[in-house]
């Protein structure tokens, strides 16, 4: 099939299968290799262009990236970064001049994110840069090359795509005897076409369907792609909910959740990268049923409430309700994910990630607190792990030795024993299921200490 798109500055229309990647397409077709292949499943950030959109411009992992999701966007490579009279951009000459490069695989990876966080004026310089992976240079040099430029003026061809995507962008067109992917611009055509092809792939953020392809290599049969349902890309204030759209990226998520909830937002700060947060969507992270996924013990302990939609037909049900049993959701074929509704209060959401790299990885345990405490008393308690079960599950046992109790460390050592009846955990590469089972009954103690006041984040352990 055919897609037409900007490349470096200018038109090109490419010719690829629906499940082509972009870095593929980059390297093989069109030779260029400063895009490099590192892990190919989007860990390693060696891949990372720049994506420009109506939305703006961000960074993404070319490896994990179907061509049909770039219809009518910019792409900027490592070679489109520099100047058209090949001026290196600012974060080139800083990494120079700082000795942000050793072997250099990662150098135009990490190029292209600090482009980006520059064009963006961004000064976290630590999320921005840790979808990125560098094995020799070591971070310090790289990381005072981003500071270097902080504030320098943009240079003018970073700036040029801004103004050259569409927002009613070209449809993929089919070659002679290819079918081509369904590329829906509203949440109806695709309740249509969904209800007509049950069986296909619906494809958001390709962070997880990007991998069946370049690791499983699994055929998939019909796609639909979802990134131009500009429609379930909303968020919307509805009373006392927010609701979010099911396209809604982590990174728009991050955005509008900090206020109300910064526990949360602390959890989708250390969710993938920049890089995989830019394209992973809410719906994709429940509709994948996984459990060890961060965003379902979230939404569970906050009472969130899941949308589904079969053709015309619309339900909701608690996002707890939605995971049966491992690998199997309540969704009918030809359902689909069109929004989450979430309270914009909770008297004291606390959500912590035990994983084994701080930034960039998979949770061993996801643990979410959300208690309602009167006058020393447990009212309430919702309380959800990720890592614990099949499925991202309740700790119903353990709300249940809490409510009706004085919230005190009495308490807690007395819920303890309950976490064993809620939890059988599994021994995997992550973790042991008795080092599951200890670190859940740590995580109560550590929301008893935290709602008190104590200090309990690594990040605030003080030589
Ligand atoms: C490097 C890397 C790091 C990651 N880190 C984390 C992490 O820290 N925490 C974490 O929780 N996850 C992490 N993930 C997993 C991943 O980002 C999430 O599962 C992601 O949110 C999936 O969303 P997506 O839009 O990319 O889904 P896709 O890959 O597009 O789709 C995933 C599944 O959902 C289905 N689907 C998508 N949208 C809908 C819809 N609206 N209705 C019905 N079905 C739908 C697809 O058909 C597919 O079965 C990571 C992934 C990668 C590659
Ligand atoms: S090659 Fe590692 S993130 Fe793409
Ligand atoms: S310079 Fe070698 S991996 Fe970063």
């Amino acid at each position: 099939m055919e897609i037409t798109f900007l490349l470096n500055g200018e038109t090109v229309c490419a010719e690829s299968g629906a499940t082509g990647t972009l870095l593929d397409w980059l390297r093989e077709e069109r030779g260029l290799c400063g895009t490099k292949e590192g892990c190919n499943e989007g860990d390693c950030g060696a891949c990372t262009v720049m994506v420009t959109d109506a939305d703006g411009s961000r960074a993404l992992n070319a490896c994990i990236l179907f061509m049909p999701q770039l219809a009518g966007k910019a792409v900027r490579t490592v070679e489109g970064i520099a100047g058209p009279q090949g001026q290196m951009h600012p974060a080139q000459e800083a990494m120079v001049a700082k000795h942000g490069s050793q072997c250099g695989f990662c150098t135009p990876g990490f190029v292209v994110s600090m482009a980006v966080a520059h064009l963006n004026g961004r000064h976290d310089h630590d999320d921005q840069l840790a979808g990125n992976l560098c094995r020799c240079t070591g971070y310090a040099p790289i990381v005072r090359a981003a500071e270097a430029i902080e504030g320098t003026p943009v240079p003018d061809w970073m700036l040029a795509d801004a103004g050259k995507v569409g927002l009613d962008p070209p449809t993929p067109e089919a070659s002679v005897g290819q079918d081509p992917p369904y590329c829906p611009t509203s949440s109806d055509a695709l309740a249509r076409w969904y209800l007509d092809n049950p069986d296909a792939t619906l494809i958001a953020g390709a962070t997880d369907v990007g991998l069946w392809v370049t690791k499983q290599f699994r055929n998939l049969g019909p796609v639909a792609f979802l990134n131009r349902c500009t429609d379930l890309q909303t968020i919307t204030e509805e009373g006392d909910v927010l609701r979010v759209g099911a396209g809604v990226t982590m990174t728009s998520l991050l955005e509008v959740i900090a206020a109300p909830h910064p526990s949360y937002a602390e959890l989708i700060r250390r969710y993938g990268s920049v890089q995989v947060r830019n394209a992973a969507t809410i719906g994709g992270s429940i509709a994948n049923g996984s459990p060890i996924g961060d965003n379902a013990p979230a939404l569970i302990a906050l009472g969130a409430t899941l949308h589904l939609r079969k053709g015309d037909t619309r339900r909701h049900l608690p996002v707890e309700a939605f995971f049966l049993d491992y690998g199997k959701q309540d969704r009918a074929p030809g359902e689909f994910v069109e929004a989450v509704t979430i309270p914009r209060t909770a008297q004291a959401l606390r959500c912590y990630k035990i994983s084994k790299r701080f930034d960039q990885d998979i949770s061993a345990v996801c643990g979410c607190f959300n208690l309602t405490i009167e006058g020393g008393m447990v009212q309430a308690a919702t309380i959800a792990f990720g890592g614990m079960a099949g499925t991202p599950k309740r700790a119903s046992f353990v709300e249940a030795a809490l409510v009706g109790k004085t919230w005190d460390a009495t308490t807690v050592e007395a819920a303890l024993p309950a976490f064993a009846e809620d939890f059988a955990p599994l021994t995997d590469m992550r973790a042991s299921a008795t080092y599951r089972l200890e670190v859940a009954r740590n995580l109560l103690r550590r929301y008893r200490a935290d709602l008190a006041g104590e200090l309990v984040s690594v990040l605030e352990v003080q030589p």
